[in-house]
């Protein structure tokens, strides 16, 4: 035998020098959820490890991501009151902009990108404005852009819209603009499938649709070439990062979506991935930062240049360990 690929497996400093695939924690962003009231530090029950935070304590939590090393975040907002037109979502004292406010000033390094949806703040959760019991479109485009300014005001220095209504990173892009933000980036939640991984995160931002399901908006996952489709309109409107979610089972898609499309590739690792790991892991059935670490790993060999994941913090920290 004149080719023996098990030559470069035989020394670990070998196989650590000759690695493919390296994650950089620049390359993490971490998603936290931000309520109304004080001294609230209140664990999801879904996502064991992650809190609901109220402005206050939300402080603490930024300074321990920024110790770890993680230098994004990512906040979804749970309002005090839910209405029909999500007026919430865009009030200037709402929670997204009065955390944005204090944060900036606390944490002026870390960079905030919001996520920018109306799921969280209608009275029916869907992520848009109903008519009759079908989500509306172009009704919906109006409160979104507002919405993402209001963010961009408060001091958002990205937005990220996830509601997959037709248009809008067009209508955002056209309403930051207008404002004189022309240099804030949007990363679009091009690729967004309808799926089952989402199941934590609705109990945890309260925000399951009070009927139906939000298959007329995002995507079937039976589907590829629709991922090409959704990501090449975003790009033409406007969008500066494309994003995948989720993104354990959906690698072949993030490979797609980077072979395709110019922007940097960001893929959301959703709350589903984090349960089952959380919760495989409390059972004593897998290696949890074993998992962890093989999941970032692929998603970054599949094309992704940014990883946004509940596991951020430790991620960071195995990388510390220089595991
Ligand atoms: C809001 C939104 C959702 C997620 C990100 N933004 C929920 C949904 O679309 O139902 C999911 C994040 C996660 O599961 O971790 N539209
Ligand atoms: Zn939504």
């Amino acid at each position: 035998m004149i080719k023996r690929p098990r030559r470069l497996r035989n020394r670990e400093v070998l196989r650590k020098m000759i690695r493919e695939t390296r994650i950089d924690k620049a390359a993490l962003m971490y998603p936290i959820f931000v309520q109304e009231g004080n001294q609230i530090e209140e664990e999801i029950a879904s996502m064991k490890g992650q809190y609901r935070y109220s402005i206050d304590k939300l402080m603490y939590e930024l300074q321990r991501v920024s110790d770890a090393g993680i230098s994004s975040v990512m906040l979804f907002g749970i309002p005090s009151s839910k209405d029909e037109y999500a007026s919430a979502a865009y009030a200037d004292n709402g929670i997204i902009q009065k955390a944005l406010r204090e944060a900036k000033k606390e944490f002026p390094n870390l960079y905030y990108v919001t996520d920018v949806c109306l799921c969280e703040y209608t009275s029916h959760g869907h992520c848009g404005i109903l008519r009759d019991h079908y989500v509306d479109n172009d009704t919906t485009l109006e409160l979104l852009a507002k919405t993402a300014l209001s963010h961009v005001e408060a001091g958002a220095d990205m937005v990220a819209p996830s509601d997959m209504m037709d248009g809008r990173v067009l209508a955002i892009r056209n309403r930051l603009d207008s404002k004189g933000y022309v240099e804030t980036p949007i990363m679009s939640y091009a690729v967004k499938y309808a799926s089952a991984f989402y199941g934590p995160f609705r109990e945890a931002a309260g925000s399951a649709p009070a009927f139906g399901d939000r298959k007329s908006y995002q995507m079937d996952f039976h589907n590829k070439k629709e991922a090409r489709k959704e990501a090449l309109l975003d790009v033409e409107e406007g969008s500066d990062i494309i994003m995948v979610k989720p993104a354990l089972s959906y690698l072949d898609i993030i490979h797609e979506i980077a072979n395709t499309v110019d922007t940097p590739i960001a893929a959301y690792s959703v709350s589903g991935e984090y349960s089952m790991v959380k919760a495989a892991a409390q059972m004593g059935y897998i290696d949890e930062a074993a998992i962890v670490g093989e999941m970032a790993v692929s998603t970054f060999r599949a094309g992704a240049n940014v990883y946004i994941t509940y596991f951020a913090k430790e991620l960071a920290q195995y990388i510390n360990e220089g595991r």
